[in-house]
């Protein structure tokens, strides 16, 4: 019997696609020719979450993964429609698609995600060769619609749905390192951040049974997973109403999660600041398994710029609220997103986002410059009045003042001793490990020394950091 192919890519997110195959078989016992997909992810983790369910629903029915786009029936592109850059990105990645479909007149060719829901049918009229376009609640009829589309039927199904939380399906792992795993939690977004297309992309918030997210990652703790991130667009607002037992906030999921198991690193993504609570904070104190470490992002450091994203805070209360994750849990790292040259954008505001940078100390920081996207309140409202020029050379200011903030944060952590979870070799060396500790920074450091492996936690000592990285030395088994 052939064995289960195992696949070990590293996941980049934020943009970047990968090759995916997951541990299926490839081949099978030689019967029914057995039709093969490949499919890639772009965009955020929920998305690379996503393609691990469709990779279920398909390998239930009877579809088999492939690296190897060459050699697939079915190629499955998951998309992102968060800037205009993620768009295309991903055209040009059908671009390849469409001449491997001229010499295979039989492949098909689907768009899933994102895209698929804000464009819809328009995508089939813009790319004359994609045969499906499937929304991220409307995976379950992949199969049908792959059938109806073999018979020359071009399927389209981006109907949005109040409850799909695919809480029955078990993900199949897809390019795995078999130490972090991802756990969508809940769906969607009610917020309504005008520069945001999210909330049409992924349609109405809704939470997950809590009963299957406890399963899943018992599940995933037994077969050797030592990391587990929570996923939503704003998990503090996770909750889970139940008939029979009592309802499941935010802050008692984590805990239950938590109480897997020690060895269980528990971590979350993404918080929003008007909405997480002290709850929540002293929850992440009470258990060492819970990182200490809180993405939670700011966008802009000016309230006149905030209110027109409508994100429901003031620059006070956001600083009140990093003030107060510091005070319940003394050595947490904050991260953030912040975007540059939103509509109307002053140098007085983009000077308020510097302080506030400066101000917060973010550990690290995703920066982007506002791309608008059709239909958001923003492009409806607001003129996007801002140069381009000039949205980068904020950018770049705000990338500095960033890069300096987290050089200071790394020099802080030398000489202390953190506890790193192994998540395998590090990018340069097959001699040194590469893990993060607590607060989610990157840690390398020799093998040599101890009986050391994935999957395992060591307590190592920061001699010097490069850049993002922090480098040290085992002292011993964690
Ligand atoms: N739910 C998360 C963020 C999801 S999108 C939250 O509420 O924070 C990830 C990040 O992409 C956002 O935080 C924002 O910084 C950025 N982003 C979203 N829309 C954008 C746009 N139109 N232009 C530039 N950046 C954008
Ligand atoms: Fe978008 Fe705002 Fe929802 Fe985040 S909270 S997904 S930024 S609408
Ligand atoms: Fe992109 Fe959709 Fe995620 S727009 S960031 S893939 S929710």
């Amino acid at each position: 019997m052939d064995e289960p192919l195992m696949e070990v890519l590293t996941a980049r997110l934020h943009d970047e696609g990968i090759q995916a195959g997951p541990r299926v078989p490839e081949s099978g016992p030689a019967a029914l020719p057995v039709r093969k997909f490949y499919i890639e992810s772009y965009g955020c983790a929920m998305n690379f979450a996503d393609s691990e369910i469709v990779a279920s629903i398909l390998g239930g029915s009877g579809f088999e993964a492939t690296t190897d786009f060459r050699r697939a029936d079915v190629v499955l592109i998951n998309t992102c429609s968060i800037r205009e850059k993620a768009e295309q990105t991903i055209r040009s990645r059908l671009h390849i698609f469409r001449q491997a479909k001229r010499s295979n007149s039989g492949l098909l060719i689907g768009v899933l995600g994102c895209m698929a829901e804000r464009l819809k049918a328009k995508l089939l009229e813009e790319e004359k060769l994609v045969d499906l376009v499937v929304g991220p609640d409307s995976y379950r009829t992949l199969p049908v619609l792959i059938d109806a589309a073999e018979d020359g039927q071009k399927s389209v199904n981006v109907l949005l749905s109040r409850e799909e939380t695919y809480a029955d399906i078990s993900p199949v792992k897809l390019n795995s390192n078999g130490v972090n795993a991802f756990v969508s939690i809940m769906r969607g977004c009610n917020n309504m951040c005008s520069f945001c297309v999210v909330p049409f992309t992924r349609g109405r918030e809704r939470s997950r049974d809590a009963g299957s997210i406890i399963h899943e990652c018992t599940e995933l703790f037994v077969e050797g997973y030592r990391e587990v991130t929570l996923l939503g667009q704003n998990v503090d607002s996770y909750h889970w109403y139940s008939e029979k037992e009592e309802d499941v906030t935010f802050a008692m999921l984590l805990e239950k999660v938590a109480c897997i198991s020690p060895d269980l690193r528990v971590r979350f993504s993404t918080s929003h600041p008007k909405d997480i609570t002290d709850e929540v904070l002293f929850t992440i104190a009470r258990h060492g398994n819970i990182c200490n470490y809180i993405h939670l992002p700011v966008q802009s450091g000016s309230n006149r710029i905030l209110q027109l994203m409508n994100r429901g805070y003031t620059r006070e209360w956001y600083l009140a609220r990093t003030n107060r994750i510091r005070e319940i849990i003394p050595d947490c790292g904050i991260s953030s997103d912040i975007i540059s040259g939103f509509c109307t954008e002053t140098e007085d505001d983009h000077a308020e986002t510097l302080s506030l940078m400066e101000d917060a100390k973010f550990d690290m920081s995703y920066m982007y410059f506002y791309s608008e996207r059709p239909g958001t309140l923003a492009a409806k409202r607001y003129t996007d009045d801002i140069p381009e020029a000039e949205k980068k050379r904020r950018l770049d200011e705000i990338v500095k003042t960033q890069n300096r903030m987290s050089r200071s944060s790394n020099m802080k952590d030398i000489g202390i001793i953190s506890k790193v979870l192994i998540e395998g070799d590090s990018k340069k060396s097959n001699t040194d490990w590469m893990g993060r500790n607590d607060q989610n920074k990157v840690v390398v450091f020799p093998k040599l020394g101890h009986t050391l492996t994935k999957g395992e936690y060591a307590n190592v000592k920061i001699g010097r950091s490069t850049g993002a990285t922090l480098i040290g030395e085992a002292i011993s088994k964690a």
